[in-house]
């Protein structure tokens, strides 16, 4: 198990101010140097946080795995095939939203992606992880396609108020990642993770490959500093009882 962090709110902090800092890629050495196994970004129709400058720069100062959060748009399979990132994840994405509201809907976009996305990659080194709801139609789907992995949406877990409700949505979560490795895909996760909910995911639910967390560590890094965020996020994977 790895964790990536997810510098996008690095990129809204300094556009708060349209100055250039703080800076991304300031951000991600300092990630990787504390442990992180990699970075993600998310580079969004509206560049509301990551510009594209952004990515080539990122892309240069990585060291490990560089995970390209996306719609699969024109755009964006351009922009991610010229980066060549280890890993694009693709994502549903619409222009109100505050953040990604949930995984793919993999019916809707199954042709699509069969016709137009997974084409677009298959001369490419480019590892492809589809952002899912712990559902087993849209899982399995995701195998048909050939995708070298999925990303389970934690959100609905990490919103579950009730200690029942969390319950359901950990043994959803796992059917989920057995499902997965089952059919030959990595299992990776992320949404809306932190300190407090981490733990019980991480020694719940197998097969976990990366664990992407972006808004909480980047909120944590302003009273603890992002060196010492990333060890304790860093602490709880390495000390799962898995
Ligand atoms: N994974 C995916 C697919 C996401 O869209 C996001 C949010 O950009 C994350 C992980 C990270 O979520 P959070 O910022 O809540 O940790």
């Amino acid at each position: 198990m790895q964790l990536l962090v997810n510098v996008d709110h690095i990129a809204t902090l300094r556009n708060a101010r349209g100055e250039g800092y703080p800076d991304p890629a300031e951000a991600a050495k300092v990630c990787e140097q504390a442990g992180a196994s990699g970075i993600v970004f998310h580079l969004r129709k509206d560049r509301r946080h990551i510009k594209t400058e952004d990515v080539y720069r990122l892309k240069e100062t990585v060291k490990g795995d560089l995970d390209f959060e996306m719609a699969a748009t024109d755009e964006m399979l351009a922009i991610s095939k010229d980066v060549n990132p280890e890993l694009v994840t693709l994502v549903p994405e619409s222009r109100e939203e505050l953040t990604t509201e949930g995984g793919l809907d993999m019916e809707t976009v199954f042709e699509d992606f069969r016709d137009r996305v997974f084409p677009a990659y298959a001369n490419t080194d480019i590892a492809i992880s589809l952002f899912v709801d712990p559902k087993e139609k849209d899982i399995e789907l995701a195998a048909k396609l050939g995708s070298d992995a999925i990303e389970l949406h934690t959100g609905t877990y990490a919103n579950a108020t009730t200690e029942s409700d969390k319950e359901t949505e950990l043994q959803r979560l796992k059917e989920g990642a057995e499902l997965a490795h089952t059919l030959g895909m990595k299992v990776n996760a992320g949404h809306g993770l932190n300190l407090q909910n981490l733990p019980p995911l991480v020694n719940t639910v197998p097969h976990l490959n990366d664990i992407s967390i972006g808004h909480a560590l980047i909120s944590s890094a302003l009273f603890y500093g992002l060196d010492e965020t990333v060890k304790k996020f860093l602490t709880i994977i390495n000390n799962t009882n898995k």
